[in-house]
């Protein structure tokens, strides 16, 4: 008989097909006002779950008493206590590599268009006012041959650094729990601390995942630290910042602007006072948001849900138990 999984993410035609080839398969729409409902009276006979973005407490995993894995189509896992799904015996799994060239692409376009102010003035041009050649009151600033600070440095931090050095001729810093000599030699980086780095860099671009020891590592202190000139990146999550302090900073022109893509609470709320200022270029969570990449991402879940359901250990497992 044929394995259960509860899918909480479209996936394309041929994914699906695939995946109900070897399992079958209880679509839940977890956008829909019925969705928790639906998901609740589909927990209990669960072998597996794949989606993303969907907070799943104890309280739904008590539903599941079959669950064997759940394959998450991210990286990150902070939506998951991983020590209790250990302690269930439910395997966790995500979709590391497949999207690190995209998330430092996006990491970049935000660099790129909070230096060079691109929303703000591709919205002045559209609104009709481009009436006479630029002056100073809309100069950016440069990019190349600046400062990278790069905050973690994993798979998506070295994207970051070789971009900066090799495409930029930036000089790269970096700060991260443990020091990357390999990345060091690839990249001419170089280790130093977050409060070095912090009153170094020109740009300063977050990569670390959100866990108890980056909560909230980026407050009024270290905003404190960074150059008036400088612009800080969050690709990573949003709660790494203090977005009280970040709002204040970038008010009072602390720091000259921020390039965000992720936020404590998402989507957006359309009032954020981080919406009414012009130094701040906000995206939608689109780090790895291509349709190569969330494609590649699908594939990567559902061969790890297919392999940990067929007994296998899956290649991306985050908790080996
Ligand atoms: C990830 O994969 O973790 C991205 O941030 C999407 O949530």
């Amino acid at each position: 008989m044929k394995k259960r999984i509860v899918l909480y993410k479209r996936l394309s035609d041929a994914l699906l097909a695939k995946l109900e080839e070897q399992v079958e398969v209880t679509w839940v729409d977890t956008g829909a006002a019925d969705g928790l409902a639906r998901l609740r009276d589909a927990l209990p006979g669960a072998h597996g779950l794949l989606g993303a973005s969907l907070r799943l407490g104890s309280e739904l995993l008590d539903l599941a008493p079959q669950l064997e894995v759940i394959s998450s189509v991210s990286v990150g896992v902070d939506n998951y206590d991983v020590a209790d799904l250990t302690r269930r015996g439910v395997m966790l799994t995500n979709t590391p590599d497949v999207l690190t060239e995209t998330t430092a692409d996006t990491g970049f376009a935000l660099i790129l268009a909070a230096a060079r102010r691109v929303v703000e003035l591709a919205d002045w041009v559209r609104e009709g006012k481009w009436q006479a050649s630029l002056g100073p009151a809309h100069f950016g600033t440069d990019v190349h041959g600046k400062t990278l600070g790069i905050v973690g440095m994993g798979r998506i931090g070295e994207a970051l650094a070789r971009r900066g050095a090799a495409g930029f001729g930036m000089r790269v810093l970096y700060h991260s729990s443990r020091a990357r000599p390999e990345v060091e030699a690839r990249h001419a980086a170089r280790y130093c601390s977050l409060d070095a780095l912090l009153a170094e860099a020109d740009y300063v671009c977050l990569t670390v995942p959100l866990s108890a020891s980056t909560e909230g590592l980026i407050g009024a202190r270290e905003l404190g630290l960074m150059k008036p000139e400088a612009i800080l990146v969050n690709i990573a999550r949003g709660r790494v910042v203090d977005e009280a302090a970040l709002i204040e900073a970038l008010q009072r022109k602390r720091i000259r602007g921020a390039g965000l893509d992720v936020f404590v609470q998402e989507p957006l709320a359309a009032d954020s006072p981080l919406l009414q200022l012009d130094n701040v270029v906000a995206t939608p969570h689109i780090g790895s948001a291509t349709h190569e990449t969330r494609e590649a991402m699908a594939r990567c879940a559902v061969e790890n849900l297919l392999s940990a359901l067929a007994g296998q250990r899956p290649p991306n497992l985050v908790n080996p138990i």
